[in-house]
């Protein structure tokens, strides 16, 4: 079985999703847990982008000591410089360089023939090989440049020192057939490609980022680059878990496989799509709820008699199992670890005080309190952002022949602070009131809200994105009330953004050209 090598860009490309905005300690928590996915290669940001992306992959690249960790750059040396001082403490350091080379992005974009971009793309990788061991290079719009131009740079990246050559779909306009005649025809013309390692970058903008990914690998790529969840810039990149699967469950079909740990699938999901604030449709491939539920009668029949029948994976491959023990009010502070050691955190000391409390609370609240339920309430404080506003209670009230008003308290510097407001709806009516609590000017950018479980009694789970001043931070909120998981979602929100204020954003990149 041949490897592929799996690069993730969750926190670079990933990160260029749209309302998305990590920080730094949210950066280092997402590349700690890919590392125990078994990620080969983290892209962990743009360093030339912003001090806080500089940053940002500096602390991932001293966190993370079992993968390579990448920086990406513009074929420029002041952008080699930024990676090169944000890889300074890496173990296993990477530049990755990109230069356009299509003709609508030489005519359009970098106004520049042929023969420039070669020659900038050799000079940049010649600066590069004078501190870097390991440089891959991307011909960005891979996919739209004429193929013998593209023999033609991938030859000159090799010669100038590059180790992979990266080839982009970056506009997601590739069918899998002519992604993959790419491969062959690099394969078959350019010289030295034996020395070099090829991947494949894919958007999914036609959604055949996957498939395009997977044609490349029948075709002889190494590598595949894409995110988890598949989030990324429009329509987002290849979903990691999906070409993992695909790898994994067809095997001998593909005759290649993947190094990542399988098991761990399920839960870098969770963490990216909370921290991230990209809730996960249920139906997505792989991660999705729905993804081995089984609705039909004639469906459940099948599974009864015999999984096989509609099941090609099975859930606890990717780190999905229903455990046994079941979770109500009377369960003790043990069983409550266990449990918790079940679905894979290992909360000690505080916080593990904390989370039992969070679910005492719940379990007054619902007689059963299932794994699901038990998710959302421990990643809800998972990396804290510091609570320089903390939720308290509220008090709505609602008639729709007049306007909603709420009361809300919080806490802040050891003080309470009630302040009440009207708005035009219920939840109006409560941000009104922590805007004024707060003295925060704010743009609720987005307000989305999923069930985590069925039934009345559900736990209610709620997202915003905020704006202020092109600042954008999200927010998360769990309750079984779903005024109450607004509330909170819109607190945790403000805190980020006061957060974010204090150390600017760690990807914030929004006057950046990517030229
Ligand atoms: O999609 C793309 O072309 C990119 C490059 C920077 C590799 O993300
Ligand atoms: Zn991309």
């Amino acid at each position: 079985m041949r490897k592929i090598y799996i690069f993730d860009t969750t926190l670079r490309d990933g990160e260029q999703s749209p309302g998305v905005n990590l920080n730094v300690q949210e950066k280092v928590e997402i590349g700690l847990q890919l590392e125990k996915l078994g990620i080969d290669r983290i892209e962990a940001g743009f360093p030339a982008a912003s001090p806080g992306d500089l940053a940002a992959v500096g602390a991932v690249a001293r966190a993370v000591k079992n993968a390579t960790i990448i920086g990406l750059a513009r074929s420029r040396e002041q952008d080699i410089e930024a990676v090169r001082e944000a890889l300074a403490l890496a173990q296993d350091p990477c530049i990755h360089l990109f230069l356009a080379t299509s003709p609508i992005h030489r005519k359009h974009k970098l106004r520049m023939e042929k023969h420039q971009v070669l020659e900038a793309a050799e000079a940049a990788i010649k600066y590069a090989k004078k501190y870097f061991s390991k440089i891959e290079f991307s011909p960005e719009d891979a996919g739209r440049t004429e193929l013998d131009f593209l023999c033609e740079v991938t030859e000159m990246a090799i010669r100038a020192g590059a180790t992979v050559v990266n080839i982009p779909d970056t506009v997601g306009y590739m069918t899998p057939s002519e992604f993959g005649n790419i491969f062959k025809t690099l394969k078959d013309n350019v010289r030295g490609i034996e020395k070099i390692q090829l991947s494949a970058h894919c958007h999914d903008d036609l959604g055949m980022a996957t498939a395009n990914a997977l044609a490349a690998v029948l075709n002889g790529a190494d590598q595949i680059e894409g995110t988890i969840n598949g989030i990324g810039e429009r329509a987002g990149n290849t979903s990691l878990e999906e070409v993992a699967m695909a790898l994994e469950t067809r095997q001998e079909f593909f005759q290649a496989k993947t190094g990542l740990v399988l098991g761990e699938i399920y839960r870098t999901s969770r963490l990216v799509s909370k921290l991230t604030g990209m809730v996960v449709p249920g139906n997505k491939a792989i991660v999705g709820a729905n993804a081995f539920a089984h609705e039909s009668g004639i469906h459940q029949d099948g599974m009864l008699k015999e999984k096989t029948t509609y099941e090609i994976m099975s859930p606890e491959t990717i780190g999905l199992k229903e455990s046994k023990l079941v979770m109500g009010k009377h369960s003790g502070r043990h069983a409550f670890r266990e449990k918790l050691v079940d679905l894979g955190y290992e909360l000690e000391g505080e916080q593990l005080n904390v989370a039992f409390a969070k679910f005492k609370d719940l379990a007054d609240r619902k007689k059963n309190v299932s794994d699901e339920d038990l998710r959302a309430l421990i990643e809800e404080k998972l990396v804290a952002t510091p609570e320089v506003f903390a939720f308290d209670a509220i008090q709505v009230s609602y008639s729709n022949q007049s306007a909603p008003s709420a009361t809300v308290r919080l806490h802040h510097e050891g003080q309470a602070i009630e302040v009440s407001a009207e708005g035009n709806g219920s939840v109006d009516a409560i941000y009104m009131a922590i805007d004024k609590a707060t003295e925060e000017e704010v743009e609720l950018d987005d307000y989305s809200i999923q069930s985590v479980t069925q039934g009345k009694d559900a736990l209610g789970e709620v997202h915003v994105v905020l704006k202020q001043n092109g600042i954008s931070v999200s927010g998360r909120g769990v309750s079984t009330d779903i005024l109450e998981a607004s509330a909170k979602a819109y607190i945790d929100a403000i805190n980020r953004l006061i957060d974010k204020r204090k150390s600017p954003g760690a990807g914030r990149r929004d006057n950046v050209s990517l030229i």
